[in-house]
C-alpha cells in the first residue's frame, strides 16, 4: 500500500509523529508498504478562499497556486492517509485545519441521498480510503483505526 502521514503538529519535534512512526514500523514490519511523511507547516496552504471554482472544474485541484494541488494528488494517489496530530484546544492544530478546508476540490456539487443522509459526488472519495487517526493529548495517547 501506498501510506502517505500528514503530520499535522506545528511543534519542531512532534511526540505525536514519534509514535505515529513507531506504530508504523510495526505495520510496515514486511517492509512491503511504501510509506512517506509530509510536515504540512512546512508546505505553503494559503485559506481556502471559498470561491467554489473547484465545483466548476470538477478536476480535483484548485485555483489558488500553492503547494496545496501537489498535495491533493498525493492523497488521491494514496491508499491509506495517516492524520497525526496533537488535539488543540479539543480541535486540530489550525494549519491542519486549513489543509483539511483545502480538500473541497475532492467534492463534487451534485449531493444524493440514501433516504437518510445527504452525501456529494466525490471526485476522490476520500473517507474510503484506509485511515488512521494518530492523536497525541497531555497525557493520553488515543490511538483509533478506521477500516472499511
Ligand atoms: C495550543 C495548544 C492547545 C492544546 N489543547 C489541548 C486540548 O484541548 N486537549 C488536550 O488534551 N491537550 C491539548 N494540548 C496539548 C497537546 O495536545 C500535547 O502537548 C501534545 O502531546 C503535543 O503533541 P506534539 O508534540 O505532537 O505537538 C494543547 C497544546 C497546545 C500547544
Amino acid at each position: 500500500m501506498k501510506i502517505l502521514i500528514l503530520n499535522g503538529s506545528p511543534k519542531q519535534n512532534s511526540s505525536t509523529l514519534v509514535l505515529t512512526w513507531e506504530f508504523m514500523k510495526g505495520v510496515n514490519e514486511n517492509n512491503e508498504h511504501q510509506i512517506e511523511s509530509v510536515n504540512i507547516v512546512e508546505k505553503k496552504i494559503n485559506y481556502c478562499q471559498g470561491c467554489l471554482s473547484c465545483w466548476i472544474r470538477q478536476d480535483g485541484h484548485c485555483v489558488i497556486q500553492d503547494d496545496m494541488n501537489g498535495l491533493l494528488d498525493r492523497m488521491a494517489e494514496s491508499d491509506m492517509i495517516v492524520w497525526s496530530f496533537p488535539l488543540y484546544e479539543y480541535g486540530v492544530p489550525g494549519p491542519l485545519k486549513t489543509l483539511l478546508d483545502r480538500t473541497n476540490p475532492f467534492l463534487k456539487m451534485r449531493m444524493y441521498s440514501d433516504g437518510k443522509r445527504f452525501f456529494h459526488d466525490t471526485v476522490v472519495d476520500l473517507p474510503k480510503k484506509r485511515m488512521l487517526l494518530s492523536v497525541a493529548v497531555v497525557s493520553h495517547i488515543l490511538r483509533i483505526t478506521l477500516h472499511h
